[in-house]
């Protein structure tokens, strides 16, 4: 960064390097919270969870780019959804030299050892996307607001079924939730289910596969392991299989993110749905190309995208100000508790899309290649 180049170049003539060094802030106290404009190197490990997920790839990449054209050295790894890879891969990028981690966690809860580990030699952590629970070595969070994400996907199905209104149905629904180690998909959950469960208990919603969650922490049980697009299949055959019998369809399935959806979609494609015809209301989140495609076909009725190019950029002020010595910006000191700290936090807008939406906002943005989704 060329402000901390700068410095440093400014330190080496008036032989000042020791000093620097001493006085350079403890990444996991704020990584320069106190103003000092000694700042850390932009030698930045970023771990990402998986390849497997379109969003991770191209947040992944996005990021090193943008930081790479500030002259900051970057790692980037992908840990294959396996908690213990991403646990080695960040240990390797401590010890090769990072000085700020950028931590996408597979598992929310497993990661304090060894970023306690980090910020004992002044490494600074910045929990990207998903938060890091149960330990202090996280020093700031950048996200998009997770429970408004889960909000709109209620409200969508509010208003596309015109609950609000005084539409009485019953309606079938099916609720799905994110994978239980990932401290986002509680967020999700809640937001959807602020939002429908006054219509579960009053019965204009009914759920015929008695997975609605009967407490706060009851989503976990209906929760998809990993995310993976298998198992929500495998999840959604066995209702449709089950509690479908003898004529009955579903109308609605709440769906936390686009990977379970798509599991969803050939599900119920598999039971002869039809698009156009009966194909029922599906939430989605991600953006990524096969479920704008999907929703291009009919087959699934909007997706919460978050810009994640965004999320790139704010992060990459984050990095900024750390090596700077300042301190980065934030706009949220309360939500994010992690049982042993809140964590100051940085949260974007998500957007709803529906078909209607695609070439405007994810196209004209940028974001999808008109080509790659047959527009
Ligand atoms: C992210 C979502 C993503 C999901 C699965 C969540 O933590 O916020 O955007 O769809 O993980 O990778």
């Amino acid at each position: 960064m060329t402000t901390a180049r700068k410095i440093s170049v400014a330190a080496l003539t008036l032989g000042l390097v020791a000093g620097l060094a001493a006085c350079a802030p403890a990444g996991s106290s704020g990584g320069g919270s106190d103003g000092d404009a000694a700042g850390a190197d932009c030698n930045v490990g970023i771990s990402m969870p998986t390849r497997s997920l379109e969003r991770w790839i191209n947040d992944g990449e996005g990021l090193k780019e943008k930081l790479e054209g500030d002259d900051c050295t970057v790692d980037l790894q992908y840990a294959d959804n396996k908690t213990d890879q991403q646990i080695s891969q960040i240990q390797n990028q401590v010890a090769g030299g990072a000085k700020i981690l950028v931590v996408a966690a597979i598992d929310g809860q497993t990661l304090g050892p060894v970023l306690e580990d980090a910020a004992s030699q002044d490494v600074t952590v910045i929990a990207y996307d998903r938060l890091i629970n149960g330990t202090e070595a996280v020093d700031y969070y950048a996200t998009f607001d997770n429970y408004k994400v889960g909000q709109l996907q209620g409200e969508y199905i509010e208003e596309q079924l015109g609950l609000a209104d005084g539409e009485k149905g019953p309606f079938t629904l099916e609720p799905f939730a994110g994978s239980p180690d990932d401290n986002n998909a509680g967020f999700f959950f809640a937001g959807a289910w602020d939002v429908l469960q006054p219509y579960v208990e009053s019965g204009v919603l009914t759920v015929p596969s008695g997975k609605a969650p009967a407490d706060d922490d009851g989503w976990k049980a209906i929760g998809i392991l990993g995310w993976g697009s298998d198992d929500a299949q495998a999840e959604m055959d066995n209702r449709l299989q089950s509690f479908y019998t003898g004529g009955d369809t579903v109308d609605v399935v709440l769906s936390p993110n686009d990977s379970l959806a798509l599991g969803i979609e050939a599900s119920l494609d598999a039971a002869g749905y039809q698009a156009g015809t009966d194909w029922p209301i599906i939430t989605g989140q991600d953006a990524d190309v096969a479920n704008v495609k999907a929703i291009l076909a009919d087959q699934q009725s909007m997706t919460v995208w978050k810009d994640t190019r965004e999320l790139g950029t704010q992060v990459e002020a984050m990095i900024t100000a750390i090596v700077a010595g300042d301190e980065p910006e934030t706009n949220d000191t309360d939500t994010y508790d992690n049982g042993v700290k809140v964590v100051p936090a940085y949260l974007l807008d998500p957007v709803v899309v529906t078909k209607d939406d695609v070439q405007g906002t994810l196209v004209d943005s940028g974001f999808v290649d008109a080509s790659d989704v047959g527009l």
